[in-house]
């Protein structure tokens, strides 16, 4: 075996080859692959090797030599700690197209299918975008703190803006801070598992401007607790629900089971488009409101909906898509693993006085295959997986269901290509639309359009 070209803390000069997918920045020496932070390609860089790996080593940038015209001033001032906004230093524009590229290569390298990929849409302002904030409690120099996490560690930075956060939810977070401090309140230390108060977790409906404010505690009892819920009201009149979930275990996950609402509803109110959603504090919801409606619009394009279409929703979340679709089809028959999801769907559905739209807890791949034995026409499915991708049971299933048509809407290009792989012996790929859900980190969301036989028509919607 070749030896190790490079020793840890050393400095070297050096030019940046390629920029890698987690937003690092690429070195060949003899063929060893150096990955740097805060780096672009064909920079020169003055570098400092922080880990040193058989096959690879990591390297931080001390002192930029000669900089890339697609490099931008950063805007955040804990992004050295953070790692959150892994693309922070790269120009929007060029970030795009960073992000097409990477969905090209994936399919290319891992399906071998040469696909009609788009250029993908990005946002047009593209900082504040998250409605959904969640940070952890932590005491230093006596002083209540709360932050993220500095990157793969479990010490809180203590941060007082995230720019591609709500601006509001930040001044919740500030002033949580400060009262907690006023109050008292006994912050919760995870390695002692001692304290009570662990995070705050804030949600902003976009539409209505409502909030919902969860604070999660070790124990029941929470300290002053009409206190705290008398200052954030009057200080935020927007907060309308204010919920206490217990986490008593000594455990990274940050809900507990059991929760309580302090004060207003359970619920907030949200819109996409005209469909009506409530959000509880509970349940997934996409973090991008502006995109989720560029994101479904993309969906339903696809879908080129008569109101004759019976679709299959797999991995319906609270049924925030499949609800977007149901105003203009035949029926929605939708599945979800988490039941407090279907709970939500059921109620959504409700809300908007559908009565096309049928929901059903478990596992996609075991309740379609029943839907399948039920004679259920589909004329759509779509799927929607967490990043692992589909259950290859599942492709099975859709595969003998003669269903025509297929949306698959993926947040991992590298497993969306291997579904795409085991689906091409079925389904002809029409084309791939990369959106940016997430800008200024390396995660892009993918649309997929799929047709059981070769279609003209669908190929130039
Ligand atoms: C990427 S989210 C999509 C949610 C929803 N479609 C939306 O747009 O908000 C994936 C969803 O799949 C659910 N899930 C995970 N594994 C599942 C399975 N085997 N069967 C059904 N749902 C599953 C998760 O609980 C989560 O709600």
């Amino acid at each position: 075996m070749n030896e190790i070209p490079v020793s840890r803390n050393q400095i070297l000069n050096v030019e940046i080859i390629d920029l890698i997918n987690n937003g690092m920045g690429l070195v060949k020496i003899d063929g060893y692959s150096i990955f740097v932070k805060n780096a672009l390609p064909l920079e020169k860089l003055k570098i400092k090797i922080t880990e040193v790996k058989k096959t690879y080593a990591l390297a931080e940038t001390i002192e930029i030599l000669k900089a890339s015209p697609h490099r931008v001033i950063l805007k955040c001032k804990i992004y050295d700690q953070c790692g959150g906004c892994n693309l922070q230093h790269l120009d929007y524009q060029y970030q795009l197209i960073m992000k097409t590229n990477f969905v090209k290569e994936q399919l290319l390298k891992i399906s071998k299918l040469n696909v009609i990929v788009n250029d993908c849409i990005g946002m047009e302002d593209c900082w504040k975008y998250r409605s959904k904030t969640q940070v952890p409690f932590g005491v230093r120099n006596n002083k209540v703190i709360a932050g993220f996490y500095k990157e793969n560690t479990h010490e809180i930075i203590d941060m007082d803006r995230c720019e591609i956060q709500d601006a509001l939810a930040d001044e919740i977070v500030n002033f949580m801070k400060t009262i907690a401090q006023k109050y008292k309140i006994p912050i919760y230390n995870e390695l002692e598992h001692i304290g009570n108060l662990r995070h705050v977790i804030i949600r902003k409906a976009q539409v209505s401007n409502e909030y919902m404010v969860t604070l999660v505690t070790k124990e029941d009892k929470l300290k002053n607790e009409e206190k705290i819920i008398s200052e954030l009201i009057n200080r935020f009149p927007q907060i309308k629900s204010i919920v206490q979930n217990i986490n008593p275990k000594k455990t990274n996950t940050i809900l507990g089971d059991y929760q309580k609402v302090l004060y207003g509803k359970e619920y907030i109110i949200d819109y996409i488009g005209d469909v009506k959603f409530a959000i509880s504090s509970k349940s997934f919801y996409q973090v991008n409101p502006v995109q989720t409606k560029v994101l479904y619009d993309q969906v339903l394009k696809y879908a080129n909906l008569t109101g004759n279409e019976t679709i299959i929703d797999a991995y319906c979340g609270i049924g925030t898509r499949g609800l977007y679709l149901a105003k203009q089809a035949k029926a929605i028959y939708g599945v979800e693993i988490v039941s407090d999801a279907i709970k939500d769907a059921r109620l959504n559905a409700k809300l908007n006085n559908f009565t096309n739209a049928y929901y059903e807890v478990g596992k996609a791949e075991e309740i379609i295959k029943k839907w399948q034995k039920e004679k259920i026409e589909a004329d759509i499915i779509i799927v929607d997986p967490p990043r692992k991708g589909c259950d290859s049971s599942l492709l099975n299933t859709i595969k003998e269901m003669n269903i025509p048509r297929m949306i698959y809407v993926s947040c991992d290009p590298a497993t969306l290509a291997r579904d795409l792989k085991n689906l091409s012996d079925t389904f002809d790929i029409i084309e791939v639309q990369p959106v940016d859900m997430f800008p200024h980190t390396s995660h892009v969301e993918c649309v997929v359009l799929m047709s059981r036989v070769k279609n003209e028509k669908l190929r130039n919607m």
